[in-house]
């Protein structure tokens, strides 16, 4: 796309938003996090719970292993309508409020188990959390506190 072509749709859409016309700009009190549900709601059945299984305490600038699994407790169907689609993984410092990306974990159904191994490497306590998507059951996440020194 050329430069005017770009300016000129600009200008297109900041008219049409203007007039209310073609997007909605009021937000909502919506947020993300309502609708990832909590591990209670499957207490001593977890299916869709991404369990991390991480030391409770490790040194600082060495690798550790971060496992994170969905069914570990009860098997989760893994079937082409139902089944796991991915796991997030991500790490908040302590003191920190901006949350680090760990890694995305994009799993085909059927074959492929929704397991996954990461080596860490922490410099401060940190609060490590995982999400999963299930195709059917939504949002389900899981944390867990690893202590450095
Ligand atoms: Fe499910």
């Amino acid at each position: 796309m050329k430069r005017r072509d770009i300016i000129r749709n600009s200008a297109m859409l900041a008219g049409a938003a203007a007039t209310g016309s073609v997007f909605a700009s009021e937000g909502t009190d919506a947020r993300f996090g309502d609708v990832v549900i909590s591990p209670a709601q499957e207490m001593g059945k977890e299916k869709h719970v991404p369990i991390i299984d991480a030391p409770s305490s490790v040194s600082a600038g060495q690798a550790f292993d971060v496992t994170v699994s969905v069914g570990k407790v009860v098997p989760h169907p893994n079937t082409v309508e139902h089944h796991i689609k991915w796991i997030q993984l991500y790490a908040l410092p302590e003191g920190s409020r901006y949350v680090i990306e760990l890694g995305k974990f994009d799993f085909g159904p059927t074959v492929a188990q929704p397991k996954v191994t990461v080596p860490v490497i922490l410099q401060k306590n940190s609060t490590i959390y995982a999400v999963e998507h299930c195709n059917i059951h939504g949002l389900w996440d899981y944390s867990v506190k690893v202590q450095v020194s």
